[in-house]
């Protein structure tokens, strides 16, 4: 349908709504590269805090630039003692991504570049909110299970931080490389559903936090960032691998939405969830439980010979979390942990180059007629 000369595009497929330096996704070749860098290497090469520096400051960081970077992320974890209020009074059961969203925008009350949305203000709350998000993640757990929240470590990396922050207890080298590499790896992808809520929400000049916890909201879904955590939960349903192949023929004959397959832009392949498989594969031997492997192994060959449906990020992302022993519904908060990074760089591009989003909509509702009285409906 025409509207002023535009035609409608279903779900934006294909629209380009942004220039951007910071992700080049080729969906038809299935690669993914950040600042011209391409994932496989950041994720093997880099830590977290070379990939977030390298999408704020637009190069990967020198040695003291990585330690300024390391300093000021360090510095910045602790979380205000209202927000660990507040988390105190949210209710155990909640979804910690509905706990999440709302430490993000009571840490905007507090921020001190709260409505500065200058690029050098941007960034200096793309670092606080970078490591205030995995400090509110963690304290939010920790409450609802009735414990204390531990208090950052200073000496740990960011990912390392996280999961002792998680746990309390300090994670084995395997284990921080495997959930740093799952930071990069979710870290930025162009325009997503989250990232472009976060674009369109500061094009109104509105601001990071205000942005970020409209991220949350969208990441939140079950088409998006949602995904993994029901990966695991399909996984947990069918139990064992010799379940798979009955689990299978009945989803597909009951037309189930297979969670963790498909991609709107890639069709040949995520190159993501290539490298996540290596590495569930080697997390799952070591924890002991290989079989969420070979289920997810098995039950990625059946989809993709039934209906030639590709894995996304989100598939083996599952078993990996799973077997790093992070609880199935933080699964999203962790990938928030990791995006965090590419929504702040987003909405510095944004800022720095603004135009309202504002698309437009085929009205296909009654035509015009006479307003009816109360009284005469
Ligand atoms: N299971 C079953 N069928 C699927 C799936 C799936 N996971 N994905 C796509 N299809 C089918 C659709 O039924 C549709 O078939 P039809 O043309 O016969 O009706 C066709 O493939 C096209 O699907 P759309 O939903 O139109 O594709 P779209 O690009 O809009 O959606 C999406 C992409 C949302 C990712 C979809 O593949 C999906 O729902 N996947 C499951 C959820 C998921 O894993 N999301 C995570 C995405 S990655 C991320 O956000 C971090």
């Amino acid at each position: 349908m025409d509207k002023e000369g535009s035609q409608l595009i279903r779900g934006l497929e294909g629209v380009v709504a942004a220039e951007t330096q910071l992700c080049d996704l080729d969906g038809a070749h299935g690669r993914l590269a950040y600042r011209g860098y391409d994932i496989d290497e950041l994720a093997r090469l880099a830590t977290f805090e070379e990939v977030a520096y390298l999408l704020w400051y637009g190069e990967l960081p020198k040695s003291a630039q990585l330690d300024a970077l390391t300093v000021a992320l360090t510095a910045a974890r602790e979380i205000p003692k209202e927000l660990v209020q507040a988390l105190r009074l949210m209710p155990r059961d909640g979804d910690p991504m509905r706990v999440l969203q709302a430490a993000v925008a009571i840490l905007g009350m507090s921020d001190p570049d709260t409505t500065d949305n200058s690029h050098a203000a941007n960034v200096r709350k793309a670092v606080r909110l970078t490591a205030q998000l995995a400090t509110a993640i963690c304290a939010h757990h920790r409450i609802r299970g009735g414990l204390e929240p531990v208090a950052p470590a200073t000496g740990l990396g960011h990912a390392a931080n996280f999961l002792y922050m998680l746990t309390g207890a300090r994670p084995g080298a395997a284990a921080v490389k495997a959930f740093d590499a799952s930071l990069t790896l979710y870290a930025e992808h162009e325009l997503n559903a989250s990232t472009f809520t976060t674009r369109a929400i500061v094009s109104t000049q509105s601001d990071m936090h205000s942005a970020v916890a409209g991220g949350v909201g969208a990441l939140k879904g079950p088409l998006h960032g949602g995904a993994g955590e029901a990966v695991m939960r399909t996984l947990l349903e069918i139990g064992e691998v010799a379940n798979v192949d009955a689990f299978t023929q009945r989803a597909l004959a009951e037309k189930r939405r297979l969670m963790g397959f498909g991609h709107r832009v890639y069709k040949a392949g995520d190159p993501r969830a290539a490298i996540l498989r290596g590495m569930a594969e080697q997390a799952c031997r070591e924890s002991g439980q290989f079989k969420w492997y070979e289920m997810a192994v098995q039950l990625h060959d059946r989809v993709g010979r039934a209906k030639g449906l590709i894995p996304n990020v989100d598939f083996y992302s599952a078993p990996l979390f799973y077997s790093l022993g992070i609880p199935v519904d933080l699964f999203t908060p962790v990938i928030a942990a990791g995006r965090i990074a590419g929504w702040t760089a987003n909405i510095v591009e944004q800022h720095d180059d603004n135009r309202l989003i504002r698309p437009r909509a085929d009205y296909v509702g009654p035509k015009r007629r006479p307003f009816v009285p109360l009284n005469g409906r």
